[in-house]
């Protein structure tokens, strides 16, 4: 099967402190950092842009996936890539017209690219950009309305997952929002091998622990 990657949502760490928030999830085992960028426009909320990730990068050599809540993705590619970042996923809802310029920018500059898509848009609005001849690397399936942590797990938008594992074996799909050890085993039965989880793994008093059931369940 495809690998597990478990990536700590950094929007539930303590921002004043990013540095050593982002070794100590490492340190607890996580794969990748997953960073939250949003423009108070495509989401009611705002929180980081390539500066941070810029300043971030400066003290690790983490893959930094950066999920891009923005309604202009396009503009943030350079500004991204130069700040250091390592996966750039771009809103299917908000590139119907170019998500073709955008995979191939973003891979041009040497990141990962994938596409998200917010629990209410159906799943075969991301097919065209996995059987591209120039292809997503990664699709996101939003398991709560983007926008903020701590919101509750949607089971329902497990049929996108099964969905998409079934027609592409080998993609790295993601899930995002409410994953922790209560929905983990939903997540990864459905085929989900990348967990973003955030107050789970923060929230907790052993965040190595939740990290490695996260981890287990994945790869069982
Ligand atoms: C929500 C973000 C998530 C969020 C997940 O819009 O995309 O990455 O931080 O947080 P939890 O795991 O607390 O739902
Ligand atoms: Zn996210």
């Amino acid at each position: 099967g495809v690998a597990a990657k478990i990536a700590p949502s950094m929007l539930s760490s303590d921002f004043a402190n990013l540095a050593s928030e982002a070794e100590r999830m490492l340190k607890f085992g996580a794969d990748w950092l997953h960073m939250d960028i949003m423009d108070g426009h495509f989401v009611p909320n705002l929180t980081i842009g390539a500066p941070v990730i810029e300043s971030l990068r400066k003290h690790t050599k983490a893959y930094l996936d950066c999920h891009l809540m923005v309604t202009n993705p396009l503009d943030y590619v350079e500004p991204l890539a130069k700040a250091g970042a390592s996966g750039f996923t771009f809103h299917v809802e908000v590139s119907k017209d170019n998500w073709q310029q955008l995979i191939q920018e973003i891979k041009s500059k040497g990141m990962k690219s994938g596409v998200a898509l917010k629990p209410g848009t159906p799943i075969e609005e991301v097919y065209p950009l996995v059987e591209s001849e120039n292809p997503v690397d990664l699709v996101l399936v939003m398991t709560v309305e983007p926008g903020f942590g701590g919101q509750k797990f949607m089971p329902e938008t497990m049929d996108k997952v099964r969905n998409l594992r079934q027609k592409y074996p080998s993609l790295d799909i993601e899930v995002d929002g409410g994953l922790g050890p209560s929905t983990i085993d939903a997540a990864a039965s459905a085929g989900a091998n990348c967990i973003v989880a955030g107050s789970s793994v923060f929230g907790a008093p052993e965040p190595s622990e939740v990290i490695s059931i996260l981890r287990n369940s994945v790869e069982e």
